[in-house]
This record gives C-alpha cells, structure tokens and sequence, in this order.
C-alpha cells in the first residue's frame, strides 16, 4: 500500500510516499480500506516539532528522541472495512466508517487497521468521506473543552478566538447546540463563512481589538493562542471560564495561579481521546447540529503541499486527504 512517510522532523517535504505492506487485522481488529484523511494541526505539531513555547523539551521524548517514532502520521480517518478478524463482532465488510486513532496516528496511508473496540463508528448518514475523516480532530477537541471542562450551558455568553479553525469551526456549532450566544472572532474573508457556522455575532480582529469593547462572557475559548491572559481574564464575567487550546508552558503554570486565586477559572491541557464523543458527534451530524468545515483536498502523493498549507495557520477547518486520487504505480 501508498503511505505518507516521514523519517525525520523538519519542513513539509519530510514527508514522502513509500511502499509499505498492507497491514493484517489481528482476530480483535478490523482492516479499513482509508478513503479520506486530514492533515491537522496536530500533523504539522508532529512533523515539524513546533509546539508552543516551552513544551519544546518535551516534544522529542512524546514523539521519538532520535526521529519520529511513529512514521504515518494522521489522526483521523474515513474509509470501508475491508477484512476483519476472526472475533470481530461489531462491524462487517462493507460498513463505512470514520475512526479516530488520535495521537495513535496513521491514518495517511491506504489501509489501517483497528481494534473494533477502539475509537471507531460507523459512518453518519449523508456526509462523504471527506466530510466523514473531517468530523473527528476538531469536534472531540471542541466538544470536550466546551461540555466537559466548560460545562457550558443554555443562555451563555461564549467568545470564540479562531472560529474558522478545524476547532474552532466546530466550537462555534457545538456551542450553538448547547443553548449558547456565539461571538466568533476571525479574519474578513471567513467573516461571511463564521455566520453560516451560527455564530450570532462575529469580530474581525484585522479591524477591532476583540477584547476592548467591554462585553463580558461567560467562555473565551482561545483556539489561536496569542490572545494576552490578562486580557482574556478581564473579559470573563464573575466566574467565567477561558479556555486555552494552544498554551505555553508559563499559561498552564499561570493558569494554576489564577484559578486558585479567582472564581474566573483557565483550563488548558489536552483533550480527551474517546469513542462516546464520535458516537455523540455522529449523532449531532444526522440531527443537522454539526457539519465539519472542509477547506480543500489534496491527493495523498501531494501531502507535502497539505502539511504546507495546514501549517500556514490559516486553514478554515479541515485540509482533507484522499486516498483515491493517489498516483499508484
Ligand atoms: N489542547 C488540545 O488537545 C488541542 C487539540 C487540537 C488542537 N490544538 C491546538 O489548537 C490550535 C487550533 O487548532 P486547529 O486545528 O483549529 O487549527 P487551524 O485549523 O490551523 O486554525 C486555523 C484558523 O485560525 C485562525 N486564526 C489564525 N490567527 C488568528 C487570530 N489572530 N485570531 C483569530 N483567528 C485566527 C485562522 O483564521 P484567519 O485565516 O481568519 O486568521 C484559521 O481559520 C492549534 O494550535 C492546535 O495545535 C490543541
């Protein structure tokens, strides 16, 4: 099979196309024929080693000392199951599926195998497979800060930093779905783009200082990272709740600090990695609450050109690949 390949860290080319053996579904897992993945913004973290300031000493040891210790990255994925093992008892050959392997990665490539109790469901009714293999990295990302740290609920006043990103696409709708109002902050052109998310209310921060205008709100969830703490801070009502996606080192410390000190609480770290919440994201998709953000696609042989543009920053959700447009030879 074609797989996307990286062997050391460094620039978008890294990353090539080889050869590697199809793999085989042990008695307990399920073989997927991939036909869409993405190059997310966590692809581009693992290639490139970029992390935000300070965890910089951690990165080699997370992902490989002396070179990447996994070598497909990819986070997530949809396709068909192909084959499956001898126990297998939860999905059959033909089942379309979108998975989300996460930081197990290696999803760029043509096959993958999974366990079928692994974080893996079939697919929701009408969306493709590039919308399917989008669904997962931002909308577990968005759902877990949002519900789980934030324990947003109906009538919250919810400020969205980076609205147009693979999260926070995402975050703009799931807030929207749990009752919330919806101030997304982006860019001129994804201004038109952040409305037909949902958001009530959007803030081009090319033309306004977002956080100088004296509204007050409930969530500030920070899906960029270069807004000040202290600012954020004083846009919080009494016991808001800002929210850091992307934090230094110093944030997370300072972060402590500051919820012992105030009833206003920062929450950063890494969100969860679970099954339920694809099957919650599925079940959001075919009620018509959640529709993944698609940027563009790439064939896998231009993989080099998607780690390029994800790693612009600019992307507005997801930067898909496809499998089926792959030059095999
Ligand atoms: N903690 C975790 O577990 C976790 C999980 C997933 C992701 N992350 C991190 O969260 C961050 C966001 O991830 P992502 O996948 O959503 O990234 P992404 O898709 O690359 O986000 C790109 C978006 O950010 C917007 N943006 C850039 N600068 C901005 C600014 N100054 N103000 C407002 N919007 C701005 C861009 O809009 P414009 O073009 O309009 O500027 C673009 O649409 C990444 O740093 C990622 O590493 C953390």
């Amino acid at each position: 099979m074609k797989a996307a390949v990286y062997r050391h860290y460094g620039p978008p080319e890294v990353v090539h196309i080889e050869e590697r053996a199809k793999p085989e579904p042990r008695e307990n897992e399920v073989l997927i024929r991939i036909r869409a993945s993405t190059v997310s913004s966590g692809d581009w973290r693992a290639r490139s080693l970029k992390v935000p300031a300070g965890f910089g000493i951690f990165a080699r040891p997370v992902f490989g000392l002396f070179g990447p210790r996994k070598k497909i990255l990819g986070t997530e994925l949809a396709g068909e199951i192909e084959a499956v093992g001898s126990a297998v008892k939860k999905f059959k050959v033909g089942d379309a599926v979108f998975a989300f392997p996460g930081f197990d990665l290696g999803c760029h490539a043509e096959y993958r195998t999974m366990p079928e109790d692994g974080r893996l469901v079939l697919m929701p009714t009408g969306v493709s497979f590039e919308e399917a293999a989008s669904i997962s990295f931002g909308g577990s990302t968005a759902l877990y800060y949002l519900r789980d740290l934030a324990h947003i609920k109906r009538g919250d006043d919810v400020l969205i930093i980076g609205a147009s990103g693979a999260v926070g696409s995402a975050a703009v709708q799931l807030a929207k779905h749990f009752g919330a109002k919806v101030a997304g902050v982006t860019s001129t052109p994804n201004l038109e783009r952040v409305v037909e998310l949902g958001a009530d209310r959007v803030i081009d921060y090319t033309k306004t200082s977002f956080l100088e205008g004296g509204d007050k709100y409930d969530i500030i969830f920070d899906t960029v990272g270069n807004a000040s703490l202290s600012s954020c801070a004083s846009s919080l009502k009494e016991d808001g709740r800002l929210l850091l996606c992307v934090a230094s080192l110093f944030q997370i410390l300072g972060s402590f600090w500051s919820s012992m000190t105030s009833k206003k609480k920062v929450i950063a770290g890494n969100a969860a990695e679970r099954v339920d919440d694809l099957r919650t994201l599925k079940e959001l998709i075919e009620a018509g609450q959640y529709r993944p953000l698609i940027d563009r696609s790439y064939p896998l042989d231009q993989i080099a050109l998607a780690h390029a543009y994800a790693e612009t920053g600019r992307k507005r959700g997801s930067v898909v690949i496809t499998m089926d447009r792959a030059t095999s030879g």
